[in-house]
């Protein structure tokens, strides 16, 4: 990867949680100026959904927040391990998963999204079978507060 930082992030479908972890970190990257240190992606654990764009309750947040994405699903790749220097998972699953699939030398540092946030909000949970928009409005406010201590202690050089 030839940027100096990168950062993976994940969720099972990667059509409702990780597109708006990663237009999230990605916006917050370009705000603080460093858009040429950073590669972010995102990815899914199961492969159901590649190829496609976010579902539209995802897209309606992103749109309602300013935040730009037009990346499509892909599923997680062994090579994710040795490329990323960081892969963020959503949920204790998905973090089981991860370790369950990561080689024994991957590079990437493996972890939890909420864990950063300073309001101790720890598990993005998944609304994808949710009846409404609501689960994605607060998906997006997680990733606010994570993405933006992570960036932070990232810059201070605490991680
Ligand atoms: P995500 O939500 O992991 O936040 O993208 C899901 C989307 C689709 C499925 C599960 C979770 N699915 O089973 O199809």
């Amino acid at each position: 990867m030839s940027k100096k930082h990168s950062a993976l992030l994940i969720c099972l479908g990667n059509i409702c949680r990780s597109p708006i972890a990663e237009g999230v970190f990605a916006h917050l990257v370009k705000q603080n100026g460093d858009e040429a240190e950073w590669h972010v992606d995102s990815a899914a654990i199961g492969g159901w959904h590649v190829g496609k764009s976010p579902d539209w309750r995802a897209q309606d947040v992103l749109k309602a927040h300013n935040i730009p994405y037009n990346n499509t699903a892909r599923q997680l790749v062994k090579e994710d391990f040795y490329n990323f220097d960081y892969i963020f998972g959503m949920d204790e699953e998905n973090m089981s998963d991860l370790k369950r699939k990561a080689p024994k030398d991957a590079k990437a540092k493996l972890l939890l999204l909420g864990d950063f946030d300073p309001e101790g909000d720890r598990i993005i949970r998944d609304p994808y079978y949710d009846s409404d928009s609501k689960g994605f409005e607060k998906c997006y406010q997680q990733c606010v507060r994570s993405c933006t201590e992570f960036l932070k202690r990232h810059q201070n050089k605490e991680i």
